[in-house]
């Protein structure tokens, strides 16, 4: 699950088409962090045996295990069994975590679009199936649906939506066009797939088809003459992309059961967060004679006039339709049951018992392959375990401790994650120094982080001291600065969200993303395969080996520094930026000139006071006085506990960091202050100055905790 970069708030003005476009800039931040980058990098010894380790030939066998079988979670416990199994030959002692969760699966899938003159024509809802790609031909391949989707029938005419944003669907109102009891016709990308969903059916839609557009593929189609997967790097034109539609912007994790651990005996509630309208997911290919017939009727494009709205299908002219007559008939048949899913958990324990840093991916599939997601983010784990089984055998013992974790249904919504930090959260938020996530740890060719502020440092620091396999004598960190710069903020993109949002805790998550002339990837298709992987992608594995060596020396310094590499200093200039924004925010959305957000800055202020306490002390405390030093490892692995809220974001209680959260209509993508941020976007400024109060007292308590 990744791609969106840019945080679009739309305001939800009836007749004001246009967007704000927020790009997070914290080039500041990584100017001031840089320093002098050697060629080769100075490794000491247990940095070289680590680095040593990673061998490109074994994250290719640990790929080929991983991508040439079925599972889907709910299914199967091999997969996890086999990730156990590995990780104990390095020393790790490993179990696995059981949840007892609710789960629905397809039974039946289909759409047929009815043209006014009667004729008819029935997509397959099915991906080609590609003899040189093995994975795509098997007969157990997973069938293209949507996970947590609504079971049941629609039949309507139907419209043209965009992206699906609130701010599309009240630009379609205020446009006239008929939205209650039509089908909604949504284009991928922009917003996560669920609100396009939740949005359709509380703008009165019967259902939701949502379909994959070339143009979001910019230079790299066949258009602009790139040959089409599998002869080539442009996208296949059957490619679907699967998905989860429940809600994860409300709560994610098991809908069954917010709040609380997934047992047998778990008492269940209504599910609040899954759609109760059917979607489906379609190709471009097949989408074609939809958006065709809908050509000329309704409103026009240029009408429309939204950034995004035109793609790039040929002879479609993004017309919102409905066209009176033309008839779309869908059948979205799931089967619900609660099923076993497993997490498998290794551990090395530390000498500092209460000091933990986690490492977490997912094991489940959309699809036989996941090469990308999640599988290289598999692979690289036991890579890892590898090499930290090394050190072992050398006698060297971590301070912290060390816990892998491969999450089972983190495509369904990051459930297996989400319930096991429900089970253990007063432990968690005791001692867990930071979380490590890496998901889609190779996609493409540009390193990508993810990250709270206080990780910064590291994040920048670690890739310094890896080679980028360019053979251009340069680092990760010189790759990184030239084609991004960027961390950016989390939103919930993948299962670093319970640790972040609910337990206050440090996390970032980590990979490559795609240049604009990479391999297009295949988000949660069936060519997210190994053939793909190592044929176009990552050829060698050698991205692969290089975000191993990474993530491995970032544990490393997590486990064994004397002081814990968090810089907490970092969230000051951070949170100035989002403050920034902020009164943009409110500058360009009326009359909310005389909100007061003088407490808010006097409270960064007095935070930046006490990281720069924390520093000073911290500084001679390394040199002198070591119990001193555990002392403020404690302060460095808890003071973002407070911003952490009892209750959480409105009518989101499970949303409890008041920095950062997922946008309620933007998805996987992050807004900064959010419990302010939002209220003012939906115009509510009773609710805008109740949490300047709660997100000033939380910065408080953050630097409270940071103080002496
Ligand atoms: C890397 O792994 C391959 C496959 O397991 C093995 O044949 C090779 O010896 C390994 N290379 C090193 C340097 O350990
Ligand atoms: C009915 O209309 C569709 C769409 O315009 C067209 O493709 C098809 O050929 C027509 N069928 C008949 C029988 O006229
Ligand atoms: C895409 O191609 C156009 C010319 O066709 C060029 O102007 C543009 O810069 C290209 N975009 C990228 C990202 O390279
Ligand atoms: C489209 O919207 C922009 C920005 O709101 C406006 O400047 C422009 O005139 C609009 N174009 C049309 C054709 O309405
Ligand atoms: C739903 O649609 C399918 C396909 O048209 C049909 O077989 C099925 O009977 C329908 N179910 C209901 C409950 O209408
Ligand atoms: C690790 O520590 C825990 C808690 O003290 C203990 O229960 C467990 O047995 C230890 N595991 C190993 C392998 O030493
Ligand atoms: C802003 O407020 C003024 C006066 O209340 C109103 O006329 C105008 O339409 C509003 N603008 C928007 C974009 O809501
Ligand atoms: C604004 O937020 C307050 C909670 O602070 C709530 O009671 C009120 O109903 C909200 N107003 C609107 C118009 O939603
Ligand atoms: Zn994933």
């Amino acid at each position: 699950m990744k791609l969106i970069l840019i945080l679009t708030v739309g305001f939800a003005v009836q007749a004001c088409p246009q967007e704000h476009h927020f790009r997070r800039h914290d080039r500041h931040i990584q100017q001031r962090l840089r320093d002098s980058n050697v060629f080769p990098p100075a490794l000491d010894r247990n940095e070289k045996i680590l680095i040593d380790s990673i061998n490109a030939s074994s994250l290719s066998i640990w790929s080929e295990y991983y991508t040439h079988r079925r599972n889907v979670a709910g299914e199967d416990d091999t997969v996890p069994k086999w990730t156990a199994k590995q990780w104990e030959d390095h020393g790790f002692s490993s179990r696995l975590d059981g949840y007892y969760v609710f789960l629905n699966y397809p039974v039946h899938r289909s759409l047929q679009l009815n043209h006014v003159n009667g004729s008819t024509y029935q997509p397959t809802l099915e991906e080609g199936v590609l003899d040189i790609d093995k994975t795509t031909t098997d007969h157990d391949r997973v069938p293209a649906y949507h996970g947590y989707s609504f079971s049941g029938n629609a039949s309507a005419e139907y419209v043209y939506v965009g992206r699906g944003q609130r701010v599309d669907f009240d630009r379609l109102k205020s446009l006239g066009v008929t939205l209650e009891g039509k089908i909604a016709l949504a284009k991928y990308g922009g917003p996560y797939r669920g609100i396009k969903v939740k949005n359709a059916q509380d703008y009165g839609m019967v259902g939701a088809v949502i379909f994959t557009d070339p143009g979001d593929d910019r230079n790299m189609t066949e258009a602009k003459g790139f040959a089409a997967y599998p002869d080539g790097p442009a996208r296949n034109p059957t490619s679907i992309q699967r998905g989860s539609v429940t809600l994860i912007t409300t709560y994610p994790g098991d809908p069954t059961t917010p709040g609380f651990p997934s047992k047998e005996d778990s008492p269940r509630m209504e599910k609040k967060t899954v759609p109760i309208i059917p979607s489906l997911p379609i190709s471009w290919i097949e989408v074609q004679p939809l958006l065709q017939a809908l050509n000329g009727h309704g409103i026009s494009a240029e009408m429309v006039n939204r950034s995004n709205w035109v793609g790039a299908i040929p002879d479609v002219s993004y017309s919102t339709g409905p066209t009176p007559g033309a008839t779309l008939s869908m059948s979205n048949i799931m089967e619900s049951r609660n099923a076993w899913i497993w997490n498998t958990i290794g551990i090395i324990n530390g000498t500092n018992e209460d000091e933990v840093v986690i490492v977490g991916n997912h094991h489940d599939a959309w699809m036989i392959g996941g090469a990308a997601d999640p599988h290289s983010g598999s692979t690289i784990l036991i890579e890892l375990a590898k090499a930290f089984g090394k050190l072992l055998k050398t006698g060297w013992k971590p301070k912290r401790t060390i816990i892998l974790a491969s999450w089972d249904a983190e495509e369904y919504g990051l459930v297996g994650s989400t319930e096991w930090v429900e089970e253990y959260v007063p432990w968690l938020k005791d001692s867990v120094v930071s979380y490590l996530n890496i998901d889609v740890g190779v996609s493409g060719s540009i390193p990508d982080f993810s990250a709270t502020p206080d990780l910064h440092s590291l994040t920048t620091s670690i890739a310094k001291k890896v080679i980028w396999p360019d053979g251009k004598d340069r680092t990760l960190y010189d790759i990184w600065e030239e084609k991004s710069g960027d961390i950016d903020p989390l939103g919930a993109q993948s299962d670093y969200t319970a640790f972040l949002h609910r337990g206050g805790i440090a996390a970032i998550d980590l990979g490559t993303t795609r240049a604009p002339y990479d391999p297009i990837y295949h988000t949660h298709s069936n060519y997210d395969s190994y053939y793909w992987m190592s044929t176009y992608a990552d050829p060698g594995f050698v991205i692969h080996k290089a975000i191993g060596q990474y993530l491995t020396l970032m544990l490393y310094h997590l486990v064994d520094d004397d002081s814990i590499p968090l810089e907490p200093a970092n969230y000051g200039p951070e949170m100035r930026a989002y403050l920034e924004e902020l009164e943009q925010i409110i500058s360009s959305s009326n009359a909310t000139a005389n909100l007061d957000l003088s407490t808010l800055k006097d409270a960064i202020s007095s935070f930046e006071e006490s990281a720069q306490q924390f520093n000073t002390l911290r500084a001679s405390a390394i040199l002198t006085n070591p119990d001193l030093l555990t002392e403020l490892n404690h302060k460095a692995r808890d003071f973002s506990r407070g911003f952490i809220s009892q209750g959480g974001l409105p009518d989101r209680p499970f949303y409890q960091h008041l920095i950062f959260a997922p946008g309620v209509d933007t998805g996987y993508a992050p807004v900064t202050f959010p419990g302010i941020t939002e209220a003012v976007t939906a115009g509510n400024l009773t609710l805008a100055s109740e949490f300047i109060e709660k997100t000033t007292k939380a910065i408080i308590v953050a630097a409270a905790i940071l103080k002496a």
